[in-house]
């Protein structure tokens, strides 16, 4: 099995892919934050399944994180990610530091209006200003065919189709099912900074998740209700549990559904809690007639 290549620079990251492309190879990218686990690698494997070549990047990007938050601290192990890589015959990794990333007098930012000032947005404003504004750079980079992206970011796998429609960029965005543990927790490599026990009480999120959409298939009209039952068994299982937001939206737009006897569509729950330090996040999708 051939060794992965290892690229830090842009340039040279540039100039394998545009041969790559000349040479009429299929090029799956799957853009990451490294500390990779199975949902990472669920990702790599349909990009696998699906190209001729896999580039997966590894960077921590600092502009999507607001002051405060984890950048410092956000969990890194390149050595681990690498035997993970060559494990699924990734090709390349693209491997770059801050100063190959935003030279001395980056400027230019991707501001998407109105979708990503909602859910986390609210609660992370700026945040998708960041991951818009890699991930397009990330794609000039690359050039990929296509690129993967994970449900279980939801409102980022929203914020980065608009990206694509909206500045034509020719990339074939790729949604990949959330990977969850046995008991329901959706993997995220910020899952090692909880506590054995807050592991376990955590699975209540899902369970929240399916306990919403089980209403709603059963017909419960009021949006209200619903959030308040899935707030309620949240609370009863996390003690000290902060709940950022619970919402039931459209998954384009991301507009409250009020009255859910009028909709008919997919529906997004999405949730975004914090125990103790950690804050976790995920979501279900499903279609209501
Ligand atoms: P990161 O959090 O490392 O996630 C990289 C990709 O893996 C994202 O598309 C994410 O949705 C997906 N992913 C994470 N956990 C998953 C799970 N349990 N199941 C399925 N997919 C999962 O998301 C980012 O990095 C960054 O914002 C990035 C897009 C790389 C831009 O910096």
């Amino acid at each position: 099995m051939p060794d992965i290549k290892v690229i830090n620079e842009v340039e040279a990251m540039q100039e394998i892919s545009e041969f790559l492309r000349l040479s009429g190879k299929k090029i799956g990218f799957v853009p990451t934050m490294g500390y990779l686990h199975s949902g990472h690698l669920s990702l790599i494997k349909k990009a696998k399944e699906e190209n001729d070549i896999v580039i997966v990047s590894i960077y921590v990007n600092p502009t999507q994180f607001l002051k405060g938050e984890d950048f410092e601290t956000y969990p890194r192990n390149f050595e681990a990610d690498y035997e993970l890589c060559k494990n699924e015959s990734v090709d390349y990794i693209f491997y770059p530091d801050n100063l190959q990333m935003y030279k001395r007098n980056h400027m230019t930012n991707v501001m998407i209006s109105n979708i990503t000032t909602k859910l986390e947005g609210e609660i992370r404003p700026g945040h998708f200003i960041g991951v818009a504004t890699v991930v397009l750079k990330l794609f000039n980079i690359t050039k990929p065919h296509s690129a993967y992206f994970g449900q279980k970011d939801a409102q980022q796998c929203i914020v980065i189709k608009r990206l694509v429609e909206d500045l034509n960029v020719d990339v074939k965005i790729e949604i990949c099912e959330t990977v969850r543990e046995e008991n329901g927790l959706a993997k995220s490599s910020r899952n090692v900074y909880l506590s054995d026990e807050e592991k376990e009480n955590s699975k209540v999120l899902f369970r929240s998740l399916e306990l919403g959409k089980s209403l709603i298939l059963e017909g419960v009209n009021e949006t209200d209700k619903i959030l308040s039952e899935m707030g309620n068994l949240i609370k009863q299982n996390i003690p000290g549990v902060e709940i950022q937001y619970i919402a039931v939206t459209d998954n384009e737009l991301l507009n409250n559904i009020n009255e859910l006897n009028n909709y008919t569509g997919n529906v997004l729950i999405s949730l975004a809690v914090k125990t103790n330090k950690t804050r976790l996040i995920d979501n279900i999708l499903f279609y209501k007639n």
